[in-house]
């Protein structure tokens, strides 16, 4: 049975009532971030429970040294992980001499968290009885500002109800912090500097090896009964701790309230002499505003990202709150406002997978932010991987390829690979692929063509020329094979010819080689330019050519279909159906050595090639691999159940497709694959976007026009949503019977709606 804890609301995430088993999955699921930091829903009070701690900032990380019990040549020296990063969140809170933890006191009663992804914050409350008998009430508010981005607030409010109390609160900042997932133990930050002034107090730490330099502060202001008190706050440090400690009389009924402004400022953005004070000037425009009027800045900033961003399903609220957790999670983790930074799988939310960038951006999350942002932030995304091409062309070297040859890395953070699973991940080279469909997928959206000369077309050489010297020619098969692979399915590993890879190294070359032949005629002096850089030459380019040309991909008669790998129909052909629902996730229940033997898939393989390059096979095509594939698909990655919404919606299988829409969209929510207490699935939210608006909306561009082929789930009345395609910003309104079009700005837009061509003008409601 999945988790079925949370409320159905239309904005909100909300649990009710108190249970210690699931505070760590909550934890995740209630995460806060602003793209720039972000935390797990962490008590701000002690808690002595099983917890999980986290707090994270975009771009700092540790390289985290490789163990393997044998090394072998090609292992990536380190695994990067995003650091857990010092707390500033912290208020231990004592009633009467008696600490607040909630994992030890007498009675919790009406204990309810809220995130309110409207407006960008997040609200826990419940009432408490202590050993002491005495009784509060606790109400905590707390945000991660968009508009200062190196701050947050927290509003701390406890309400004694039977008797006059005293309460200590005792607010700190904590740097002796580790992470759960380290290889050796080791020690991340060095804490160099620990002060404090009146009400206001920092932690300076670098990160070892990186040296990221990292300046944590915190600001507190006490009201007793709505009314500011002076109090000088008691000091207790440590070496890597400060807190500042204020003790007020209570009288029973009234509240006192402690609001909290803390953030950190990073060498990333400051000069590390510098993120003091820089911390000190943040803090202070903070304070000064307000938490209220800073929590009101909130609430515009996200009601603008949701003018663009929202999706708004009528008649579903499961549905309706799934999306809208998707979206809101996105743009927590990545909001494309600099260029030096990703999206993690995890997010803010958890360790695993370090923070790192994988395939899933290109993959999966770029058609997100193409639509729902400025041009300028896909481009970025894209230009990310352009910056990291020289690291790549030295991973290819290091595996000892040559002559500028790439192979983007599975996992990172500044362009080396930095995976942590050798046998699995190693292999997974199909993600080099996914850099080049990324190109063509941006071009293809936003025809902003000029990205190739200027930066694309250097990647797609050095990527063509790496699948070139990859392949191997068989001379028994006559043919091109690619031998040793791992493709999306991670179920299975060292393979060969795995369809998926063969058809991508072959496209990728051949989209290469169309691409040099268009800049060499359109933009003459870049392709003299990345000619000379790249020292291209017409026979390697003829050799790659030929590559693609013979390339070999296992295909079965009997059932007429591609196979995933050579030999996959010699596998026990049972499918999931069949398997007991105790033996579920397998990658929970079962040894590697069954896994691999299995047919079981973990994710869309095959599928996943008939999803990037649905043109170039028919829809029979497509029904016959999705109904052998889908069989033997446990969907154990989180990046799997949404490719399936979009096909099985092509195929009008509009209930199998919304299903799967439930699946992805509620995968964390209602906790599918059993783990979201180690983090949220972050990657996979942009792809429950894209089971909307690709899967039901049937949104693709063709011919550089916008074309849709709308389809409802029955369980809806309708649904809505926006793009924004070269700057127009189109509003899409599905219902059972018509599809409403209408378009902002001053130009107007051709599309396409289930192949007719219509005209849509500015400001007018168009209905097919
Ligand atoms: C998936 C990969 C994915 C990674 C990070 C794995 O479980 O199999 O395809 O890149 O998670 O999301």
């Amino acid at each position: 049975m999945n988790q079925n804890y949370i409320q159905p609301d239309n904005w909100s995430i909300i649990e009710e009532g108190f249970n210690a088993e699931r505070v760590k999955s909550s934890e995740s699921l209630f995460s806060i971030g602003n793209g720039a930091m972000g935390q797990r829903a962490n008590f701000e009070e002690t808690y002595s429970g099983p917890t999980f701690q986290g707090n994270y900032i975009a771009g700092v990380y540790y390289p985290d040294k490789t163990r393997v019990g044998w090394w072998k040549n090609g292992y990536p020296e380190y695994f990067a992980k995003v650091l857990n990063a010092p707390n500033w969140i912290g208020i231990n809170v004592s009633i009467n001499g008696e600490k607040l933890d909630l994992y030890t006191c007498k009675e919790i009663l009406d204990f309810r968290r809220e995130l309110n992804m409207q407006e960008g914050w997040y609200e826990r409350s419940f009432r408490a009885v202590l050993k002491n008998n005495t009784e509060i009430i606790v109400k905590s508010t707390r945000f991660l500002s968009l508009d200062l981005d190196e701050v947050g607030a927290i509003k701390y409010q406890v309400t004694p109800l039977n008797k006059d109390v005293v309460i200590d609160f005792e607010s700190y900042l904590d740097a002796g912090i580790t992470n759960e997932d380290t290889n050796w133990d080791d020690k991340f930050w060095d804490t160099y500097e620990v002060s404090h002034k009146g009400n206001t107090a920092y932690i300076s730490s670098k990160t070892l090896k990186t040296e990221f330099h990292v300046c944590t502060g915190m600001h507190n202001q006490l009201f007793v009964d709505e009314k500011a008190q002076n109090l000088t706050p008691t000091i207790e440090t440590t070496k890597t701790y400060v807190s500042l400690g204020y003790a007020v009389e209570v009288a029973k009924g009234k509240t006192a309230v402690l609001h909290k402004f803390g953030g950190c400022t990073v060498s990333l953005n400051h000069k590390p002499e510098n993120i003091a004070s820089a911390n000190t000037a943040v803090l202070k425009q903070a304070s000064e505003s307000g938490f209220d009027a800073l929590l009101g800045l909130q609430k515009q900033a996200w009601s603008k990202i949701w003018e663009m961003a929202d999706i708004i399903i009528d008649g579903d609220v499961s549905a309706q709150q799934g999306i809208r957790f998707n979206i809101f999670q996105l743009n927590q983790t990545y909001l494309g406002k600099d260029a030096r930074l990703n999206i993690g799988p995890k997010g803010f939310t958890g360790e695993k997978y370090g923070g790192s960038t994988y395939w899933d951006t290109e993959a999966y999350c770029l058609p997100f932010y193409m639509a729902t942002k400025n041009q300028k932030v896909a481009r970025s995304l894209l230009k990310y991987r352009y910056n990291h091409l020289n690291k790549a062309i030295e991973n290819a070297e290091k595996l000892g390829f040559t002559d500028g040859a790439a192979l983007y890395p599975m996992v990172t953070m500044n362009g080396e690979e930095c995976h942590n699973e050798w046998e699995i991940t190693f292999q997974e080279i199909h993600r080099n692929g996914a850099m080049i469909y990324a190109i063509h997928n941006y071009v293809r959206y936003t025809g902003d063509y000029s990205y190739i000369p200027e930066m694309g077309l250097e990647v797609m050489i050095a990527v063509a020329r790496f699948w070139h010297q990859r392949a191997t020619f068989s001379l028994h098969k006559d043919a091109y094979v690619i031998l040793g692979v791992t493709g999306p399915n991670e179920y299975e590993n060292n393979i060969n010819n795995n369809w998926y890879t063969n058809y991508l190294a072959k496209w990728c070359i051949e989209y290469c080689i169309e691409n040099i032949e268009k800049v060499k005629l359109q933009y003459p002096s870049d392709y003299d330019r990345i000619s000379k850089k790249t020292n291209l030459k017409q026979e390697e380019i003829d050799a790659m050519l030929n590559v693609a040309e013979k390339m070999y991909f296992p295909y079965s008669e009997k059932y007429q279909i591609y196979l995933q790998q050579d030999g996959f129909l010699d596998k026990e052909l049972i499918t999931v159906d069949q398997l007991d629902k105790s033996q579920r996730p397998i990658n929970q229940k079962w040894s590697w050595d069954r896994i691999l033997r299995s047919p079981y898939i973990k994710q869309a393989d095959v599928l996943q090639g008939f999803y990037m390059f649905e043109d170039q096979f028919t829809k029979d095509k497509l029904k016959k691999h999705f109904d052998f594939y889908e069989p033997f698909t446990v969907h154990e990655s989180s990046l799997s159940p949404c490719v399936h919404s979009i096909q099985a919606a092509v195929l009008d299988r509009i209930d199998q497709a919304y299903a799967f829409y439930l699946r992805t969209s509620r995968l964390d929510l209602d906790d599918y694959n059993k783990e979201v207490e180690e983090g949220l699935h972050i990657t996979s939210m942009a792809g429950t976007w894209m089971s909307i608006v690709e899967g039901f909306g049937g949104l693709r561009v063709k011919n550089d026009t916008l074309s849709f082929t709308p389809k409802i789930p029955k369980e809806w009345k309708g649904y809505a949503f926006n793009v924004n395609f070269r700057n127009n910003i189109l509003k899409v309104n599905v219902s059972e019977n018509s599809t409403t079009f209408s378009l902002e700005g001053t130009k107007e837009l051709s599309i396409y709606v289930n192949d007719k061509e219509f005209t849509i003008f500015p400001n007018r409601l168009m209905t097919v």
